[in-house]
């Protein structure tokens, strides 16, 4: 289908990557960008996909919001179980300038084919848990979201419903032909993602995960710099998310509790690991371009004592092949900290999430000012300069330098849904494209799977308490140790 729009985001996007990569490195830098390139947008302009959602909640919803502002996008089916959750989305996608619904699009779609319209499709079948209607904008709702994987009017899904229905849902929707777009984490088991993945690779459909860090700028020139060397040797990564929030939701009725608190109970969730933890081990897998071999840590319930399953205060400890580890912490009753994705090099230490970065050399100071710094610091009472093992003992000194120029901002994890300009908006409109070109995009399951499998295995290993080794039945090609 077509439609006359502009694509501002991603080109705006595309521009700016195009300044840190120098244009041709474009691609070499963001494989999963092919189908992104400024010509392959020019081939592809007005072109439409027409989208389900399945679960809009929270994250459904936000992802509404920017779906209204990518020309590419048409959602014409809300799928979700819960009443006052399909009601708002219905309420999002039919309200406000820059709706780019079946509606208002003046383009041929679903809803003004001529053969249903807003006007006159009222409500449809309704057999039984997935009834069928139209809001009045002319966008489907059900309740059963296998409805959503036989319309005809659907090219490609998104999924954001609780992890545990992630792979049941991903699963069939590829084997229906959808093209799918998930939220993160992949799903709740090992077996789950490993067959995800199989899905994923045995078929030709396009699969995207919500890993927005991927496609944010502030990230993307981060990870240029470490791989162009700037840090030196990546010795070390720490990465920590911390706030001091009880992870709760209200709940109308005793009865919804598991369904509106999912992320408490072990059953639907993988707790702090797989909420928060899937985009930060992420970023280290991507730094350092190789899968940890061993894992281990403890977890536990320290304050938030109301109830639910998972921990409120995770350490893991996961070690590369090469002895660099990743130490990861997140912590939901103490916010002092923030959050952060540190990646410490042999030259300088990069703060990703801040988009600053440090380097060792700014730190050097002159023996004499260091031998002056130790006398008024009090750090020896004798004068110590002497001997090969003498090290000065001062504070720190080092000078922020900008990963990127320009506003940039800190998204600082303070959201449980999202926050703008943190790259999901334009991992959104890169799915969309990416649907209309119908080519997979390197990297983006591989990199969910990478991730996802160390969250859960950090979750294992804290439950048994030992160090467990990278099992190898969930090896895929993709993993270099
Ligand atoms: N990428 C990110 O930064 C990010 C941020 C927030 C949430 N998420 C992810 O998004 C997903 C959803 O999180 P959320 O905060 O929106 O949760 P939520 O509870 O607000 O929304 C989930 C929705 O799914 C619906 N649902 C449950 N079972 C269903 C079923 N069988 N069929 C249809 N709908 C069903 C629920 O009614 C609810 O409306 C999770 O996987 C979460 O990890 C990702």
């Amino acid at each position: 289908m077509k439609d006359n729009n502009v694509d501002f985001g991603l080109r705006t996007f595309l521009k700016e990557l195009g300044g840190i990569a120098g244009g041709t490195a474009l691609l070499a830098t963001v494989p999963w960008l092919s189908s992104c390139t400024p010509a392959r947008l020019k081939e592809t302009a007005g072109e439409v996909v027409r989208i389900g959602m399945i679960g809009t909640g929270s994250r459904g919803q936000f992802h509404l919001h920017n779906l209204k502002a990518i020309p590419a996008a048409r959602v014409t089916v809300l799928c979700d179980t819960y009443e006052p959750n399909l009601r708002a989305a219905a309420d999002i996608v039919g309200s406000g300038p820059g709706t780019r619904t079946a509606a208002n699009s003046g383009t041929r779609t679903a809803a003004n084919s001529g053969t249903r319209t807003a006007a006159n499709s009222g409500t449809r079948t309704a057999a039984g848990a997935g009834s069928n209607t139209r809001t009045p904008a002319g966008v489907k709702t059900c309740t059963d979201w296998r409805r959503v994987l036989d319309d005809p009017d659907v090219d490609a899904v998104i999924i954001a419903t609780p992890l545990h229905l992630h792979a049941e849902m991903t699963i069939a929707a590829l084997q229906a032909g959808k093209h799918v777009f998930c939220e993160k984490a992949m799903a709740l088991t090992e077996d789950d993602c490993l067959a995800a993945y199989r899905a994923y690779t045995s078929g030709d459909r396009v699969l995207f995960y919500g890993m927005q860090r991927l496609f944010d700028p502030k990230y993307l020139e981060a990870i240029r710099l470490i791989h162009e060397g700037k840090i030196g040797d990546i010795v070390g990564m720490r990465c920590h998310w911390f706030r001091n929030a009880d992870w709760r939701r209200a709940v109308p009725s005793p009865e919804l509790e598991r369904h509106i608190n999912w992320r408490l109970y072990r059953e639907y969730s993988g707790g702090l690991m797989t909420e928060l933890g899937s985009h930060q081990l992420e970023v280290c897998n991507w730094a350092l371009g190789l899968m940890p071999v061993q894992v281990t840590g403890m977890g536990d319930i320290v304050y938030w004592r109301d109830g639910r399953e998972v921990y409120d205060s995770v350490n893991v400890t996961y070690r590369y092949s090469n002895g660099c580890k990743i130490c990861y912490e997140s912590l939901i009753a103490n916010k002092y900290n923030g959050m952060e994705e540190q990646i410490l090099g042999s030259k300088g230490t990069l703060d990703l999430a801040k988009g600053v970065y440090w380097l060792e050399e700014d730190n050097e100071i002159s023996g004499m000012r260091q031998l002056l710094g130790q006398v008024r610091d009090g750090v020896f009472s004798a004068v110590p300069a002497a001997g090969p093992s003498w090290r000065p003992e001062l504070r720190s000194r080092y000078v922020p330098h900008a990963v990127m120029k320009g506003n940039y901002g800190v998204a600082a994890g303070e959201s449980m849904t999202g926050e703008s300009g943190d790259g999901s908006d334009v991992l959104l409109e890169a799915f969309c494209q990416a649907c209309i070109t119908g080519e997979k995009a390197a990297d983006i399951v591989e990199e969910a799977y990478c991730s996802t499998l160390l969250c859960l295995l950090g979750n294992r290993a804290m439950e048994t308490g030992r160090v467990l080794d990278f099992p190898a039945e969930y090896v895929i090609p993709y993993m270099k140790f």
